[in-house]
């Protein structure tokens, strides 16, 4: 049977039915205006009542950026959305009369991974997310970890400095304040501020007002030294970081997402090579492999529509 899986991420919500196969029957999407839950919310349950419309349901699954509780039903904290204790699955099947869970974004991106891409030959990898924020998946032993307490696989709020970096989180020196797009900015800007190989992100700058994502990208695109550096940056963060998450979980295969990945090889590269560089017993054991996400844009929806029919199917 078919499932609907909504992804709610940093810029926009992302809808979808999907079929058992993990294949898009249908897709919605529309900006995020606003991080306030009830906008959020009221967004979430037009998206869905017009995926349904004409289509046999089995279960919704929303995928949040945050970390949410074991029974799949409170978003504990959120981050980047201001969500404190939201009892986000009962809200939402009060007005919608389905099965719904809630998973965390990351997660459910992890899991569509492991069932449908980059992850599909293997039974242990580790997916990282590069958006807004950076987010995390487990799969272990052919199962996604969620902890004790369902938040776990929180990973972008792994310390890697210590007392480093404020982050939403309320900590210091999270992997997210250095690894993520958001980041990825500040190292713009501030290769901007300081001339040389960032005299084309300054030009770009005072042109625009601001430097957007986007405009990184395109620079990284056509091989700027700014955008480029500040690109190799990021990634030796992320590389170092997973040379701790390999000592800790030894997947065979490390999987990298979100809208930061679409650079590709460009990022993968200093990943590898930071990751090999900071590597506990290197050249002593089998190393993993590093592969960009392949659902790229819809692993959020694919993964929380194919965990939200597991749920139907359990119950
Ligand atoms: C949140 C995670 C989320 C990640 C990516 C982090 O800030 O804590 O729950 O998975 O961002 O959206
Ligand atoms: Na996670
Ligand atoms: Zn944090």
């Amino acid at each position: 049977m078919r499932a609907i899986g909504i992804d709610i991420g940093g810029t926009k919500i992302a809808g979808a039915v999907v079929d058992e196969f993990g294949a898009i029957v249908k897709h919605d999407r529309t900006p995020t205006i606003a991080a306030e839950p009830q906008v959020i919310e009221d967004s979430v349950v037009a998206m869905v009542q017009g995926l349904a419309e004409g289509e046999e349901i089995a279960a919704v699954g929303v995928a949040a950026a945050g970390f949410i509780d074991a029974s799949q039903s409170v978003v504990y904290y959120a981050p980047n959305i201001n969500w404190r204790n939201e009892p986000f699955r009962e809200k939402l099947q009060e007005r919608l009369g389905m099965h719904i869970i809630v998973e965390n974004d990351a997660n459910a991106a992890g899991w569509a991974e492991f069932r449908f891409g980059a992850g599909r030959l293997v039974s242990d990898m580790v997916m990282l997310t590069i958006g807004t924020g950076v987010g995390g998946a487990i799969v272990s032993g052919d199962r996604l970890f969620r902890g004790g307490f369902g938040a776990g696989a929180e990973l972008g709020h792994m310390r890697v400095v210590p007392n480093g970096l404020p982050c939403g989180c309320g900590a210091h020196g999270c992997i997210e304040q250095y690894g993520s797009g958001r980041a990825l900015l500040r190292l713009a800007n501030e290769l901007a501020d300081a001339g040389g190989i960032g005299q084309v992100l300054a030009s770009v700058r005072q042109r625009k007002g601001v430097l957007t994502g986007q405009d990184v990208s395109e620079l990284v695109t056509i091989g700027d030294p700014g955008a480029l550096s500040a690109l190799r940056t990021l990634g030796t963060w992320i590389g170092q970081a997973c040379s701790s998450l390999g000592a800790v979980l030894d997947p065979q295969l490390f999987v990298i997402g979100g809208g930061v990945a679409q650079a590709g090889d460009l990022l993968l590269d200093p990943i590898r090579q930071s990751f090999l560089e900071s590597l506990p017993a290197r050249g002593y054991h089998p190393e993993p492999a590093f592969a960009i996400a392949e659902l790229v844009n819809d692993a959020g929806v694919v993964g929380a529509a194919d965990l939200a029919r597991q749920y139907a199917e359990s119950i």
